[in-house]
This record gives structure tokens, C-alpha cells and sequence, in this order.
């Protein structure tokens, strides 16, 4: 690929500890073709320098205006990108992105841009929890900005809280949704007759209605949304548990297109190994049981709860506080199980707000579309995605193919495919079903 058709990202740096991790971020970035250019703010180049920030992006690294003037660079880098990225974005860069405030390039550059922009934040809990950061977050919120929520973890020193920098592939995975979404917001745009601002792959630049601001923004911005991910463990004793082949990829892909589509995003997640999506509040659960009291909680102001998880029908009657021993010339006992809660049919029929959508999961091995059918009727959900599962199918690969039953009777076949691309489909089924 040309370097000029290359979708242009520019990854703003601010002067916070995890600008090293912003390295990976570029990384990746370049290495998945993308031409980045890196502004950091001067006091960015504290934490790393700007031999590395040039060698690593092949552009040229600037923090002032003064640089290059006759390129005009303090209006041409933000009009010439596709999607900024600031990560790590500190409080003071919030609150000067918040106010307009442009004495600098990487600020400049955040008033020029009409591609979405993505803010990472990284800081202290105090001062992420301070009144005047929570408002300019939501200011720039307002204004269409993607503002992700930080990881709750190791901070600067000993401390532990809220306010790390999400992992930094986690944050790659929300700019290649948003420039995917973008691209598809202007797609779409366009046939309708739309100025055409897309150009290339993943390209939304430009001040036609597809790009901007608003296209960070989402069609999910404000809302809150619920996930469970991952298959539940049925334990018979200190160390055997009864449980499913679920690796909760398909669950953490809907809570990622969830981020990057603008929502606040519970995950519950039960036995997934994988790394936190960025931006999404994770809680961790264990039995069905664990899971249905998770989902009740978090469900209590959600907009939409999409139940992806694999959840156990049965559990074990009986609890072994001592590991169960084979004995000589004894039969093993017999394991008697007892149902599980229905949490699909019990939130479905009692629903936490007016409106809210549902969205179920199936996983069958016959007969798979008459039984989905059979599913969303008896469970009463709004959506149900209907997949075929087996033992090389579905669980833990990166694909899937899935057919979407909607309760007005219409249905959505997605091809296989990467599991974001079921998952954004999901999405686009859930945003306008919303009150
Ligand atoms: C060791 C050290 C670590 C810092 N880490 C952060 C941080 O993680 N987040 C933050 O908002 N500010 C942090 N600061 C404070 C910022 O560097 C300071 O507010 C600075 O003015 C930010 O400038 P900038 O936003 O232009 O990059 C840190 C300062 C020091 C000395």
C-alpha cells in the first residue's frame, strides 16, 4: 500500500507515566498499515524521548508550532487525519482539549481535527475522580469525543485504583473500530447522498456528515450496556468443577465494539483468561449463580443486556468440602445435579427498565434454526443469535458465523467471519430497537 493511502492516524502523547506503553500503540498501529504521526506534548518527551516516538512512527516529531512552519502544521495534521488518538491523555490535556485552549501543537491539532477522537486517560484516581476532570470528560462527550474509562490497577508508585491506561492492544482494538465504523457511517452516508468524506480504508477525514466529531461519538454514546462472557464452573469439589468449552471471545468482542461504538460497558465476565477490554468495567464471576447476581445488579440502569456467556443448566446437588477420593473396589458416586436459573427468561419477562432490549445466545448442535426459534419464543427476548457449536466449532476460535432471530420475526444471517464483525452486527440490531 502506497504510504498515502494508508489511513492517518495521529497518536497525541501527554505527559503521563504510561507514555511508554503509547509505544506499543504505535507499534501497532504502523504494523497493521497505518502512517502515524506522533505529537507529544513537551512534557510527554520527559518520559520518552523523541528519537524513539520518530524512529518507531518514520515521521517527523514535533510538540511546537514553531516547527516546519511553511507546512502550516498546527492546522494540516489534524485536517489531514483519520482518527486521533491521545494516549496516555493526562487531566491537563482533558482540561485544555475541554476548554479549546490551543499552545501547542498536539492542541492545535485537537481543534482542527474533524475525524473522531479518541481520548485514553491515564492519571491518579484523585485527580480522575476530581469534579473538574469527571466534567470535562463528559464535556467532551458531549462533544463526540470518545473519552474510554481507565483500567482499575497499579498506578505511579505503590498505589492501586482507578486511572491506569488500559492495556495498550486493548486500545488498539477501539481505534480499529471506530476507523471501522466510520468508514461504514460514511459508506453509508454516502449512499445516501452523503459529501463523500471517506477516502481509502478505515478513512472518515473531512467535514462531511460522516466524519467529525460525531463519529467517535457512536450510536451507543450514553447508553449503558451489559455483557456476560466466558462459560460458569459448577465446582463438585476443592478442584473439579463441571464447565463448557466457552473462551469468552465472542462476549469480550461485543464489549469492545460496545467501547468503541460510545457506551459505558459492564462486562461479566465468568473463567475468561483474556485481558480486559479497554474502557469496559469488568467484574468477575465464577457459577451460574454468581452470574445471575452480577447481571441483576449491573442490568438495574442498563439500556441492553446481551447474554453471551454459556451458562451451566445444571450444577452439582451436592458439594464435596474435601476432594472426592476413587476408593478400591468402590464404584464411583453418583452425581446428582439440580437446575439452574433461567437468567435469559427471568430478565427477560421481569425487565429491569421499560425498554430495555435483551439479547439471548444459542449454542446448538442440531437442528440449529428450528430450535433457535423454538429458544426466543419460549425465553422471550428481543435477539437472539443463533450459532452451531461443536467441538472444533465456535469455542475459542476467532471466527464465527451466527443467524440473528429477532422476536418481530425478521432474521440477519452473518457470515463467518472475525468475531468483532458478529458482534458489530449485534450492535447495529440493538441501537435502533432502544427507546
Ligand atoms: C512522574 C510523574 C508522573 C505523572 N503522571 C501523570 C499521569 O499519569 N497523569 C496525569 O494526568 N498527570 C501526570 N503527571 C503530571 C503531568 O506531567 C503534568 O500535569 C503535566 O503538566 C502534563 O502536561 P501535558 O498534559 O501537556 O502532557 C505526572 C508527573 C510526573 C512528574
Amino acid at each position: 500500500m502506497d504510504a498515502s493511502d494508508k489511513p492517518k492516524v495521529v497518536l497525541g502523547v501527554g505527559g503521563g507515566i504510561a507514555a511508554y506503553k503509547a509505544c506499543e500503540l504505535l507499534r501497532r498501529l504502523t504494523e497493521s498499515g497505518h502512517s502515524v504521526r506522533v505529537v507529544p506534548t513537551a512534557s510527554a518527551l520527559h518520559f520518552v524521548g523523541e528519537a524513539t516516538w520518530s524512529g518507531l512512527s518514520g515521521n517527523p516529531v514535533s510538540t511546537e508550532v514553531w516547527d516546519a512552519v511553511h507546512e502550516v502544521p498546527h492546522v494540516r495534521i489534524g485536517q489531514g487525519a483519520d482518527l486521533v488518538v491521545v494516549a496516555p491523555a493526562t487531566a491537563d490535556l482533558l482540561a485544555k482539549a475541554a476548554h479549546g485552549l490551543a499552545d501547542d501543537l498536539l492542541t492545535n491539532t485537537l481543534l482542527t481535527a474533524r475525524c473522531p477522537v479518541v481520548f485514553a486517560p491515564a492519571m491518579h484516581t484523585e485527580m480522575w475522580e476530581h469534579p473538574a476532570t469527571q466534567e470535562n470528560v463528559a464535556t467532551l462527550r458531549r462533544r463526540g469525543a470518545l473519552v474510554i474509562e481507565p483500567a482499575v490497577g497499579r498506578l505511579t508508585g505503590v498505589d492501586t485504583g482507578k486511572g491506569r491506561l488500559p492495556d495498550p492492544a486493548e486500545i488498539f482494538e477501539v481505534c480499529r473500530g471506530v476507523l471501522a465504523r466510520g468508514a461504514e457511517v460514511a459508506r453509508g452516508s454516502e449512499g445516501a447522498g452523503g459529501s463523500g468524506a471517506a477516502r481509502g480504508s478505515g478513512a472518515v477525514r473531512g467535514s462531511g456528515v460522516a466524519g467529525g466529531l460525531g463519529a467517535a461519538r457512536g450510536d451507543l454514546a450514553g447508553r449503558h450496556v451489559v455483557v456476560s462472557a466466558g462459560g460458569t464452573r459448577e465446582p463438585l469439589d476443592p478442584v473439579r468443577f463441571l464447565g463448557n468449552r466457552s473462551s469468552g471471545k465472542q462476549g469480550y468482542a461485543l464489549a469492545r465494539t460496545a467501547v468503541a461504538r460510545g457506551a459505558r460497558v459492564t462486562l461479566i465476565a465468568a473463567n475468561s483468561a483474556l485481558p480486559d477490554p479497554a474502557g469496559a468495567d469488568v467484574v468477575r464471576v465464577g457459577t451460574a449463580l454468581e452470574l445471575r447476581e452480577a447481571v441483576l445488579g449491573a442490568a438495574v440502569d442498563a439500556d441492553a443486556v446481551v447474554m453471551a456467556a454459556a451458562v451451566a443448566d445444571f450444577r452439582p446437588v451436592q458439594y464435596a468440602q474435601g476432594k472426592i477420593k476413587k476408593k478400591d473396589g468402590e464404584e464411583p458416586a453418583p452425581i446428582n445435579l439440580t437446575r439452574n436459573p433461567d437468567i435469559l427468561a427471568e430478565i427477560s419477562a421481569s425487565r429491569a427498565r421499560p425498554g430495555q432490549i435483551i439479547v439471548g445466545f444459542a449454542a446448538e448442535t442440531d437442528d440449529v434454526l428450528a430450535n433457535g426459534r423454538a429458544k426466543l419464543a419460549r425465553k422471550g427476548c428481543d435477539l437472539l443469535v443463533v450459532n452451531e457449536v461443536g467441538e472444533r466449532r465456535t469455542f475459542g476460535s476467532e471466527q464465527n458465523e451466527a443467524v440473528v432471530l429477532a422476536a418481530d420475526g425478521t432474521e440477519t444471517s452473518v457470515p463467518y467471519g472475525p468475531k468483532e464483525a458478529l458482534a458489530d452486527t449485534v450492535w447495529s440490531l440493538v441501537a435502533p430497537r432502544l427507546a
